[in-house]
């Protein structure tokens, strides 16, 4: 937009995507190339997520559903089927790795389960999955409303200055306010540690913010400099990034110690049995620690919290950001949560009871997800040769794909898929209790909200991979109760006590997507006391 006599030309061929910059400028074509080369990897994070150009429609079986897409000379698959997603994240999902991002996750997270390599993550996931057992999850919701509350707390202050100036409403950015709430809700949760940070900031807290802008940089970023012998010392960025990290990890290897020297070792079953309600600390690491049988070193759970903390807290608090924004925009549904919020919490605390009374607000969450999945993109490399199945739009052959093939799973364009969806585009909560017709596409299950009777949020299953929240398969999210229940106190809470409108237009809180997808200069909203 800035270059007025500039083409970018996005050519789509079959299974083929090139990208070509003209400029009938000649003065301003070296500006613009460089211009192009600096952004290179925003640009092609936009273009695969939707991002920027999310009219264009990638997702469409003209230029299909499975393409290669050739970036100098990188070549990533860009797969946005349901019928390959499922064949890759499921079918046959240990012949694929997390590839590129493990790469650039592992100096971070070490051994945790996202970038683990097989033998470490079976052992892992055996362990840390069980952790999230339902009544940890009912004990989780006092936490989420304990820590939702002071944000709520936070606006109150702010708004009873304002009265007595005479006004009744505040500006403030919600974004912010939701990765603070975020981050003091994974601290607490999964480690037993109260960051503070909706009202402080601590050096360990800037040192996590300072990590997770390393790690968002790392993800979009073209070459990995940082691999290179010298640069941790040399470049200031890497050495401030060194130092957060060193940072954190003295603090977690603090409550490493901590809970291992009050270590009660009990068998599994009973972990699960625990009375919460008489625990002092009730957080996944005192379960991992007490566990019989799962002995580990320091470094390996230290490398387990690190990956949560990094896992958990960008995208919970980019749900609430989009449901947020979304609900503004839509005053008519916001209206219909706040009622449905009142009748079920009230003047009552809020329970895990409550949370399975608040259907709407769980829709909106989770349709929220739909619109903004995070991460827009789920990445794989395979391991050896491999022959993906034919897709949705009736490709018998499939694609033969070398070992070590780069894959990227655009759950942004399967989520905004024509194909899979009604009005894709629009923010309708209550799609998830409607049965679609059977488009009659092969090999497609189609979209049945029965289909996962029990679960208390519609997932992968109901949409037969065209819906991919949190993954599917072995490498699913582990954090996905955990993160809805919490993503629904929290908006209950906030909805319950304020009225909330955009500040500017829509059109003005741009998108900016890396590992999740976020504000360019945060949520600005007006917020007013609602008086029930
Ligand atoms: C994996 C999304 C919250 C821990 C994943 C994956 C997705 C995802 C899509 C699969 C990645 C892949 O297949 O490559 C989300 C979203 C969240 C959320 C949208 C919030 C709304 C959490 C929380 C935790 C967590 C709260 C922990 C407390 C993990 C871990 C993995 C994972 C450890 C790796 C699992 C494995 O490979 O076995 N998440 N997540 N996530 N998530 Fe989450």
């Amino acid at each position: 937009n800035s270059y007025s006599k500039a083409t970018l030309q996005i050519l789509f061929q079959k299974n083929r995507c090139r990208i070509r910059c003209q400029s009938t400028d000649t003065e301003e074509e070296p500006k613009i190339k460089r211009n192009i080369l600096d952004n290179a990897s925003n640009l092609l994070t936009n273009l695969l997520s939707g991002g920027n150009l999310g009219s264009m429609p990638i997702a469409e079986g003209a230029y299909g559903s499975v393409y290669k897409l050739a970036f100098g000379p990188k070549a990533f698959v860009v797969v946005s089927d349901p019928i390959v997603a499922r064949y890759i994240l499921r079918e046959n999902a240990f012949s694929y790795d997390k590839g590129v991002l493990a790469d650039i996750l592992e100096p971070i997270m070490g051994k945790g389960l996202i970038p683990a390599d097989l033998e470490t993550w079976k052992l892992r996931r055996r362990v840390i999955a069980p952790g999230f057992h339902t009544l940890f999850l009912e004990a989780m919701v006092k936490i989420f409303t304990d820590c939702s509350d002071r944000t709520i707390t936070k606006i109150d202050r702010l708004l009873e200055v304002e009265e007595r100036l005479g006004g009744n409403t505040i500006e403030l950015d919600l974004e912010a306010e939701f990765s603070n709430l975020a981050l003091d809700i994974i601290g607490l949760g999964v480690f037993n540690y109260d960051f503070g940070s909706v009202s402080k900031e601590s050096p360990v807290i800037k040192a996590v913010y300072g990590t997770l802008f390393e790690a968002e940089h790392r993800s979009t970023f073209y070459i990995p400099y940082w691999k290179l012998p010298l640069v941790r010392w040399l470049v200031p960025r890497q050495r401030k990034f060194h130092n957060d990290l060193k940072v954190i990890n003295d603090c977690l290897d603090g409550l490493i110690r901590n809970a291992k020297d009050t270590r009660e070792e009990t068998d599994v079953e009973k972990l699960q049995q625990r009375d919460y309600s008489n625990l002092k600390d009730a957080s996944l690491l005192r379960f991992l620690v007490d566990m019989r049988g799962a002995d580990v070193d320091d470094r390996q759970l230290r490398d387990d919290l690190m990956t949560m903390l990094i896992a958990g807290h960008e995208t919970t608090a980019a749900v609430l950001t989009w449901a947020v924004f979304l609900l503004a925009q839509n005053p008519e549904k916001m209206r219909k949560a706040q009622a449905e919020i009142d009748s079920v919490i009230g003047r009552r605390k809020t329970t895990y009871e409550c949370v399975k009374n608040l259907e709407y607000v769980r829709l909106i969450v989770v349709e929220s997800l739909r619109l903004y999945p995070q991460p827009p993109l789920l990445i794989r490399r395979s391991l050896k040769s491999d022959v993906l199945p034919g897709g949705y739009n009736g490709e018998k052959d499939g694609y033969a794909i070398p070992a070590g093939t780069d894959i990227f799973i655009s759950v942004y364009n399967l989520h905004q898929s024509p194909y899979f969806w009604d009005r894709p585009n629009d923010f309708e909560p209550e799609r998830f209790l409607v049965q679609k017709k059977s488009e009659g596409i092969e090999g497609w299950a189609g979209f049945d909200p029965s289909r996962n009777p029990g679960a208390m949020y519609p997932n992968e299953i109901i949409a037969d991979f065209a819906f991919l929240p949190f993954g599917g398969g072995p490498r699913k999210c582990v954090g996905d109760q955990f993160s809805l229940m919490e993503s629904t106190v929290a908006l209950a809470r906030l909805l319950q006590n304020f009225d909330i409108e955009l500040k500017g237009s829509p059109e003005s809180v741009e998108l900016v997507t890396g590992a999740t997808i976020h504000t360019k200069n945060g949520l600005w909203c007006k917020l007013r006391k609602r008086h029930q």
